[in-house]
């Protein structure tokens, strides 16, 4: 239990025994779920935590309730990291309501088998919930990341509370740096939703908020504009970083050797480059270094007459995601009919606003005179565009 502000407790938990998150993300070091408890002449619970720690938050939203009894627990969001112990808290504290809008109740009803309809407090976007000198006005954020979030903003203290935005990956006692598992969050499970997370940083816009209390990763009370220009920048798919991110795969090592290549033929003109073995690499990793670059180049072998599966499914990842805004350039590979490049560019057929490049690499086996060449027009290129 941690107090942050005289009126609001931070009860949420870190969990490090996860393997995986949301049963494919690796997270290291964890993943928090937080909770959070204003007191007033009311008292709201803000959401809940994943069900292997019912008794623990249970515990911990006691101690911060001093003896008193809960007015509202606020769901803002419904996947169960957050919701799994509603039924157990609406046993706990029977006189307690929750608050949520009209597609959280579908949900309630799905996971646990019953409605409360008699305990509901159902809101529309726009509403306030006044406990005292605190209020919560619900601001609607569907698809940041399922179609019943809201987020809160509480009026006295600025506090916003985000739901999944502005979360990260990594439990909150880890100590490591936000932006990359906050990337890696943000475009594994949001980035397919720019567009609503566009909407719903246009909706904060008005707001004076100081203090971001998200459902992950730590509570954000200061330079908030670093969180917010990355939020618009990752939800708006543009280049965070300008540079050449280097994704391969490779069989025997060949690829490999023209991917290390073209790293130092862009490092000699002084480009910043980032290279990742899509076999080897944390996939999330890779997706969000996709993002995070101007300028992408895949070089894969062909593989049963079709893509390396690695670079397939890595492919998949992006085109799911919206991946637009970059210069993409093709590297393959093949023994014998070579054909990945025209496979992997086929992939992108309906993404928007991708520039290939003009020189594209064909790799017959190992390097060459050719091939070496071909790599330094490339270089070239990607050095000039
Ligand atoms: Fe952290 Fe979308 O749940």
């Amino acid at each position: 239990m941690i107090k942050f502000s005289d009126d609001i407790i931070y009860v949420g938990v870190n969990d490090r025994k996860i393997d995986l998150f949301e049963g494919m993300y690796s997270v290291p070091n964890g993943v928090a779920y937080n909770s959070y408890v204003i007191v007033d002449e009311k008292i709201a619970v803000m959401d809940s935590v994943d069900k292997c720690f019912g008794e623990e938050w249970l515990g911990k939203v006691e101690s911060a309730l001093n003896g008193r009894n809960p007015d509202y627990l606020v769901v803002l969001h419904m996947e169960p990291d957050h919701s799994a112990n509603i039924a157990r808290f609406m046993e706990k504290y029977p006189n307690a309501k929750i608050v949520g809008n009209s597609k959280t109740f579908v949900m309630v009803e799905e996971f646990f088998g019953k409605d409360f309809a008699d305990r509901r407090v159902t809101v529309n976007d726009g509403d306030k919930l006044v406990l005292g000198k605190h209020a919560l006005k619900f601001i609607f954020a569907p698809m940041v990341h399922w179609p019943e979030v809201m987020t809160a903003y509480e009026e006295s203290e600025k506090v916003l509370f985000s739901a999944d935005a502005f979360g990260k990956f990594g439990a909150n006692d880890a100590e490591e740096e936000w932006d990359a598992e906050a990337r890696r969050y943000y475009i594994g499970i949001v980035g397919k939703y720019g567009m609503q997370v566009q909407a719903l940083l246009k909706k904060l816009s008005v707001y004076d908020i100081r203090v971001i209390c998200p459902l992950h990763g730590p509570v954000l009370a200061s330079d908030l504009s670093h969180y917010l220009d990355l939020y618009n920048k990752w939800s708006s798919y543009q280049p965070e970083t300008e540079g050449v991110m280097i994704a391969y795969t490779s069989v025997y090592g060949h690829t490999k050797s023209a991917a290390e290549t073209l790293a130092g033929m862009l490092k000699d003109k002084g480009i910043t480059v980032a290279l990742y073995d899509l076999a080897r690499e944390d996939k999330a990793l890779c997706v969000s270094e996709a993002f995070r670059y101007s300028k992408l180049v895949l070089a894969t072998t062909t593989y049963n007459a079709d893509i390396f599966p690695a670079m397939r499914e890595f492919i998949d990842c992006l085109v799911e995601r919206n991946y637009q805004n970059r210069t993409v350039a093709f590297i393959e590979n093949g023994s014998w009919s070579p054909i990945a490049a025209n496979k992997m560019k086929a992939k992108f057929e309906k993404s928007k606003n991708l520039n290939f490049a003009q020189n594209s690499v064909k790799i017959r086996s190992a390097l060459n005179g050719e091939s070496l060449n071909n790599l330094s027009l490339l270089a070239e290129e990607l050095g000039n565009s």
